[in-house]
């Protein structure tokens, strides 16, 4: 904290004097505040988790009183967003808490490289900022300089590993556990823990048992053994994260074992601790045949995960991804979240742009968060207050903008900002971060940011898979279009798109049952294609291509108009942008130039084939007699 306050000073004028004599600005734990200073009206107890802070402007001084040095730091960050407004006239206290309680980060990161995923799985952002080649990276400064950056944004917790977890990786947990407390050592000064994702087949692979079975002795005895290890060198570790029974990861369903009796394992093993296992509910079948109909793989996490709540341990956090499939660009919320209230829920979102672009696409995305965060599964609680947590896969990486694309990094901010505050609007987000990014000049560049930004989501959505049916994605790398690319796998991933119609028929009436794992009134809203949002549609629903839209469109015509205009809206973005060339760093401003080139090639691409695929498919032709191929 003191550092922080000495680097702002150095940056930008001021000094620091330890009583708080003349300053205009007063950054005490409230304990240690003068009495003078301190904020009245207050209950004693506000700061329960030492994440807290009150700013409040009086007789000229700005006082930041924090629960504990997190929340000195997170106030102290929340002064530089404040600006001039900090120490204009005076105001009343205002106090700021999380809403989240973890906050985090999962890095898909690999210590070795992976044949096929590389360094990073899904990693559009260069290398990793923890490993290279096998190793350590070794630049514990920029490790650094990430956790400052996290803690501005409110983050307190990473995992430092993917959770595809290999055989190098697996060693974090033993022989390698000296490199995860490096990490910590650096992190821990921003108030972030490191978390670690491990093997559910730890005890085989690393401690030569012949079992992993849950419910063993011996088992039980290696983890206990391991974990007491980890925070003999780690004495404040988070805790663990696992992908279990998924994607061809080990798990419990081997020994004939539930998912509770796996993660109530881990959890025994941290309890005394106080740390937790975030066990991920990405269960599913993904070597299903495609002739048959009567597996969804929609339904999985709910059939999986549903019947075990309650079972839980305390310590046990079961992390959803926000949508049923696999964070496609629009999917209806996981019923999973509505179904277990007596189990400790996070809400897993892809900061990476694995399917909205990868970070060569600008896809602003906290609009998408805003709206699963504010979604109300049941009896009018948001999502966000069902949740304890909110977990979002890491975009960031060894690329001197951090993400890639330079405007991804709003991602990662709004990421942040939604996690502590999820009823903030993703326009105020992005103005906060365009402030902070670029100080000097953002008044004229916020209005073409937001024109770029705003709606970019739902941009992106236009010119690619339509009305909610997800996927059409080159499957491996899931980068551009490939109608048919899934159809015939066995992933699980279909449009069931025929010369008569196109949708997947999840109705409890004549389609897989899927809607009926939502509670009312989504069980009934999604069941029938009159009151089943249009932009959803053909995820619950398999229609004709002549059926009308409440938008008045019919669904073939929809496409056509959508893919057309989002290319189009891409081409427009290119002139915006080349205003930008002189308040904008020119190597910033080269970077997105050429990458929304790329954008613009890439969603024409996009726009022709899915048009030409459903012309040809359906035989009907465009009303505005547009070029389709
Ligand atoms: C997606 C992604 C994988 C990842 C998986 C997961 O399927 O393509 O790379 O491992 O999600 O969330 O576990």
């Amino acid at each position: 904290m003191r550092d922080e306050v000495a680097r702002a000073c150095a940056d930008y004028g001021g000094s620091m004097c330890e009583d708080g004599g003349q300053a205009d600005l007063v950054l005490a734990t409230s304990d240690r505040l003068p009495d003078r200073l301190r904020v009245r009206g207050v209950p004693e107890d506000w700061q329960e988790t030492g994440e807290e802070f009150l700013v409040a402007r009086r007789d000229g001084v700005t006082v930041v009183a924090g629960g504990g040095p997190a929340g000195l730091l997170y106030g102290l960050f929340h002064v530089v967003r404040m600006g001039e407004r900090a120490f204009g006239g005076d105001f009343p206290a205002q106090r700021h808490r999380p809403a989240m309680r973890r906050r985090m980060l999962d890095h898909w990161d690999n210590v070795a490289v992976h044949p096929v995923m590389g360094q990073v799985e899904r990693g559009y952002a260069g290398g990793s900022l923890f490993w290279a080649d096998g190793g350590p990276r070794g630049d514990l400064d920029r490790v650094r300089a990430y956790g400052r950056l996290l803690a501005a944004v409110g983050v307190n917790a990473v995992a430092v590993n993917n959770v595809n977890v290999h055989a190098a990786e697996a060693r974090l947990l033993t022989d390698r556990l000296g490199d995860v407390a490096d990490i910590a050592d650096v992190l821990r000064p921003y108030g972030i823990k490191v978390h670690l994702s491990v093997t559910f087949a730890a005890p085989v692979v690393l401690g030569g048992l012949p079992t992993a079975d849950p419910l063993d002795e011996d088992v039980r005895g290696w983890w206990a053994r391991a974990t007491e290890r980890v925070y003999e060198a780690i004495p404040d570790f988070g805790g663990y994260l696992v992908k279990a029974d998924s994607e061809g990861q080990p798990g419990p369903f081997a020994y004939g074992r539930s998912h509770a009796d796996g993660a109530d394992l881990l959890a025994g093993a941290l309890a005394p601790y106080g740390g937790v296992v975030h066990w991920r509910a990405f269960v599913y079948d993904h070597r299903q045949d495609w002739r048959d109909r009567s597996t969804d793989r929609a339904r999985a996490a709910f059939d999986h995960f549903a019947p075990l709540d309650g079972r839980f341990a305390e310590n046990a956090i079961l992390q959803v991804k926000h949508g049923p499939m696999d964070f496609q660009v629009r999917e209806p919320v996981s019923p999973v979240i509505a179904a277990m209230p007596r189990t400790r829920l996070a809400v897993e979102v892809q900061v990476t742009q694995e399917y909205t672009g990868q970070q060569r696409h600008v896809c602003y995305l906290a609009p998408m968060w805003r709206e699963v965060l504010g979604f109300e599964p049941s009896g009018g609680r948001p999502v966000s207050g069902v949740v304890a947590e909110l977990a979002g896969v890491s975009n960031a990486g060894d690329d001197p903008y951090w993400t890639g694309h330079p405007l991804a990094q709003a991602n990662l901010y709004a990421f942040g900002r939604l996690a502590w505050d999820p009823g903030l609007d993703p326009a105020g987000i992005l103005d906060e971060w365009i402030d902070l990014t670029f100080p000097d000049v953002a008044g004229e560049v916020r209005a073409p940011l937001h024109a770029i930004m705003d709606d970019s989501w739902e941009r992106y959505e236009r010119y690619t898979a339509p009305l909610g049916v997800g996927w059409m994605v080159r499957p491996g790398h899931h980068y551009g279009p490939d109608v048919d690319g899934y159809e015939y796998t066995p992933w699980g991933t279909y449009h069931f798109a025929d010369r008569d119609g196109v949708g997947v028929d999840r109705t409890r009436a004549t389609g897989t049952g899927y809607t009926g794992q939502y509670p009312e009134p989504w069980s009934e809203t999604y069941e029938s294609p009159e009151t089943c949002p249009d932009e959803l549609l053909l995820f619950f629903h398999h229609v004709p291509y002549g059926h009308v839209l409440k938008s008045g469109k019919t669904v073939i015509q929809h496409i056509y108009d959508t893919h057309f205009a989002g290319a189009e809206e891409v081409a427009e973005l290119l002139p915006v942008w080349e205003k930008l060339a002189g308040p904008v760093d020119p190597a910033l401003h080269a970077r997105v130039r050429d990458l929304l080139h790329e954008q613009l090639r890439s969603a024409r691409e996009w726009r022709d084939q899915i048009n030409t695929y459903f012309f040809r498919k359906s035989g009907v032709p465009d009303a505005h007699g547009r070029r389709i191929y």
